[in-house]
């Protein structure tokens, strides 16, 4: 193909623009946005698809969509309500963008939903992928929609050998992704990019199954297993938590992260990093003293739990805990919040109720289900 004429490279390159979307007419998932592309369904499920996997982002939207079937409803929930439905997808910050552009969408533009990749990026929460992404499967508009999917397609396609995250990869991805695009189909062919990278053209490649292959040249010389290059060194950074709950009166402690915090307007149980060389049981008696002014102690572990978020391997150890004097009776003084806007104490069977991260949801769900043996039973299920 490196001799061809410009108008036989033309036609070649209709052939693979005609090749993937009939793949992605026979292949494409019966997603329930699918269904009539109306644009707050799209917008939800481009959100709620970043760093989720299709199967629990479609069960969310679907409980999303019963919750808040309109962007009125959603403009209308209390933030509490969205953060609760959200809970376990991780990334709280998009839950709360969601709400604030829909307020944004209702009282600026008396509902109107933006329909330009233009107006969609100047709404909060929408960055570049999303606005192109929206603009494109919801208004056929002609924008290149680039993810980590486009982008190993893409990777591999021309076989780029530096690093997929550096410049001169992301400006070839970029001008590839854009001329690749046939006018007036992008809804179809964004999204038989994604699904072509999530379905055949994976982190581990299913050539023989690919539309593309005819015109991949990582598949011609063998080195689609090696595409995309990773930066050399961004491997997880590992995080030592330490947490616990504290009872009192047969009620736990809770507190709200604040708002512009990661994990802002979550309810949790104090703590925090371990510091280097720290072991975790001091570290969460220190914790609960700088967040609460509380004085703690260890009564016993109920275990360790494991999570990742975004490039970090977290571990969390979790204690039981008391106050250090022990006296029975009320709270022995009003907490003094220093990492979170409000507290409350509850009894372990209404922690279900409180949005939080996954890994104090884990925590939560273990304690109430009375899964820590004989410590879990020091606190009363009532
Ligand atoms: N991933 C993110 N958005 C998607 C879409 N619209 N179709 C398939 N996969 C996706």
């Amino acid at each position: 193909m490196d001799n061809a004429s410009p108008l036989s490279r033309r036609e070649a390159l209709a052939q693979a623009q005609e090749a993937l979307l009939a793949w992605f007419g026979a292949h494409m998932r019966p997603l329930p946005w699918r269904r009539d592309y109306d644009p707050y369904r799209v917008w939800i499920s481009e959100i709620m698809l970043q760093q989720t996997q299709m199967e629990r982002g479609v069960q969310y939207f679907e409980r999303w969509m019963d919750a808040f079937p309109t962007l009125e409803a959603l403009a209308g929930a209390p933030e509490e309500e969205v953060l609760k439905l959200w809970e376990g997808l991780g990334y709280y910050a998009r839950a709360r963008n969601l709400i604030k552009a829909a307020r944004a969408v209702v009282q600026e533009r008396g509902g109107a939903f933006p329909a330009s990749f233009e107006e969609l990026r100047a709404l909060p929460g929408i960055g570049p992928y999303t606005a192109a992404a929206v603009a494109s499967i919801a208004f056929q508009e002609d924008v290149p929609c680039i993810d980590a999917n486009v982008e190993r397609i893409i990777a591999r396609l021309l076989d780029i050998d530096t690093p997929v995250k550096e410049k001169a990869a992301q400006e070839a991805i970029a001008e590839a992704a854009r001329l690749l695009l046939p006018r007036g189909r992008a809804r179809e062919h964004n999204q038989a990019m994604m699904e072509l990278g999530a379905l055949v053209c994976a982190r581990r490649p299913d050539c023989p199954r690919c539309p593309l292959s005819p015109w991949c040249l990582a598949r011609k010389r063998d080195t689609a297993e090696h595409r995309p290059v990773k930066k050399p060194g961004a491997g997880p950074v590992e995080l030592v938590l330490a947490s616990g709950v504290l009872l009192h009166g047969g009620r736990c402690f809770i507190q709200k992260r604040e708002e512009d915090d990661v994990w802002g307007g979550l309810w949790e149980f104090p703590g925090g990093c371990a510091e280097k060389g720290e072991r975790p049981e001091k570290a969460v008696v220190r914790e609960y003293l700088e967040e609460t002014g509380f004085a703690v102690k260890v009564l016993g572990k109920y275990g360790v739990l494991k999570s990742t978020y975004t490039n970090h391997r977290i571990t969390l150890h979790f204690y039981a805990l008391a106050f250090a004097g022990d006296k029975p009776g009320p709270a022995p003084e009003a907490p003094v919040l220093t990492a979170a806007s409000e507290s409350r104490w509850v009894p372990v069977k209404e922690l279900a109720g409180f949005a939080m991260p996954s890994l104090y949801r884990k925590a939560a769900d273990a304690l109430s289900g009375g899964q820590w043996g004989m410590l879990g039973l020091l606190f009363p299920k009532a």
